[in-house]
């Protein structure tokens, strides 16, 4: 898909989203001082609605403490794009001494999901002054609870928002530590993964530890269910689909001379494909109840859904890297490996055609100068790329809603 928007327009865009900044860092510092652990994000809500409702926004709740935001434009209001930011903290203590550290002992925004929140208001600002270039309808979903299974994602789509729309584009970006400042990151196709939470227990019969023959052992037989279930990575998966078991938690609770009654296991799925998930599901089962039965005990297999992975559609992943090249250099983009983490956004991807994106915000030298790592106390990341953020977004958005050809 070629760029369709002028050379001129998109460094006016980039004027635009550069005039925005001080507003849109103000979001951000105010999101960030007060964040909210997931499904809780009320506090952050009301000040979406506010900034929102300033700018005359249409806005109403969606999913319990999320906001969809919609801005129609002319012509054919059917056709939709959708951009989506994630609004929740995580339960981290904060340790920086910034003007604006958290104010609510023990969350914190560790994930730069405020970042996510400011820029995507920065973008619907600017886009709703430009409303009447837009050719259809453009949403502003700010979504609750990526952070906790089941996701916020998926309880946006049990609403069915956007039904009686075309939804041309779902659009997300993720803050990235990792890359310079200005730079933004894109891998089409597969991109993260899939993330299944498996609980195994094993149950035998348990008894004095020196005499295990009279007894039906469920610690060597979890130990046996352990090592047997590796197979479904080396054996059973493609060589070329990468597929990550690890069992992190085993819990036996007996003692030098009790052998207990039964064990518990924890560990997670990963992988890259949702047919050969379901498969590897079934074969977890089976594996853990054969295993357990030829050591005498049984198993009870529990895998509670985690997010399925993030497909990213070729075609917008390609205009969008196509975009940020022509509007910013091709050396501000980078291509993406596969991530092993997984994403609510996951449940758009399987609806819509979508593309999740990085957004640099490790500063001018990740590497020299650290901004820190996702999840941890003192993760701050670069203020300055919520200009680079606005303008991607917004060029991204005219870009697709301005050319009925898309
Ligand atoms: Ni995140």
């Amino acid at each position: 898909m070629d760029v369709k928007i002028e050379r001129t327009d998109l460094r006016m865009i980039c004027d635009e989203a550069e005039q925005l900044a001080g507003s849109t860092r103000e979001h951000r510092r105010r999101i960030h001082a007060c964040p909210e652990l997931s499904f809780e994000e009320r506090a952050t809500a009301d000040y979406v609605i506010s900034v929102l409702e300033a700018e005359g926004i249409a806005c109403r709740r969606i999913a319990g403490t999320g906001v969809l935001a919609r801005i129609e434009g002319r012509g054919e209001l059917r056709r939709a794009v959708v951009l989506r930011a994630d609004m929740d903290a995580l339960p981290i203590e904060e340790r920086s001494d910034l003007p604006f550290a958290s104010q609510n002992r023990g969350v914190m925004h560790a994930c730069g999901h405020d970042m996510h929140t400011a820029a995507l208001l920065g973008a619907l600002t600017l886009l709703n002054r430009r409303r009447t270039e837009l050719q259809g309808t453009l949403f502003g979903l700010f979504q609750p609870g990526e952070e906790l299974c089941p996701g916020g994602a998926s309880m946006v789509l049990k609403e069915h928002p956007f039904e009686g729309y075309d939804v041309i584009a779902m659009i997300g970006e993720h803050v990235d530590p990792d890359l310079p400042t200005g730079v933004f990151g894109f891998r089409a196709g597969k991109y993260m993964a899939s993330s299944d939470e498996l609980r195994i227990t094993v149950m035998g019969e348990g008894g004095h530890g020196a005499m295990p023959d009279r007894l039906h052992d469920p610690v060597v037989a979890a130990a046996a269910v352990i090592t047997a279930l590796q197979q479904v990575v080396s054996r059973n998966a493609d060589s070329r689909m990468p597929t990550v078991l690890s069992i992190g938690r085993v819990v036996a609770d007996g003692a030098t001379n009790v052998i207990p009654d039964r064990v518990l296991m924890e560990g997670t799925l990963r992988t890259f494909d949702e047919t050969w998930r379901a498969e590897a599901k079934r074969r977890v089962h089976e594996i853990a109840e054969h295993t357990a039965a030829a050591y005498g005990t049984t198993a009870e297999v529990a895998v509670s859904d985690g997010y399925p992975c993030v497909v990213n559609d070729p075609r917008l992943t390609d205009c969008a890297e196509r975009l940020i090249a022509s509007m910013f250099g091709s050396e501000h983009t980078v291509r993406l490996e596969l991530r092993p983490t997984a994403e609510d956004f996951g449940y758009y991807t399987q609806v819509y055609p979508s593309l999740f994106y990085r957004l640099g915000v490790g500063g001018s030298d990740p590497v020299a100068k650290p901004v820190g790592k996702l999840h941890t106390a003192t993760f701050a990341p670069d203020e300055e790329a919520l200009s680079y953020a606005v303008a991607a977004l917004s060029s991204l958005t005219l870009q697709l809603l301005r050319c009925p050809d898309k």
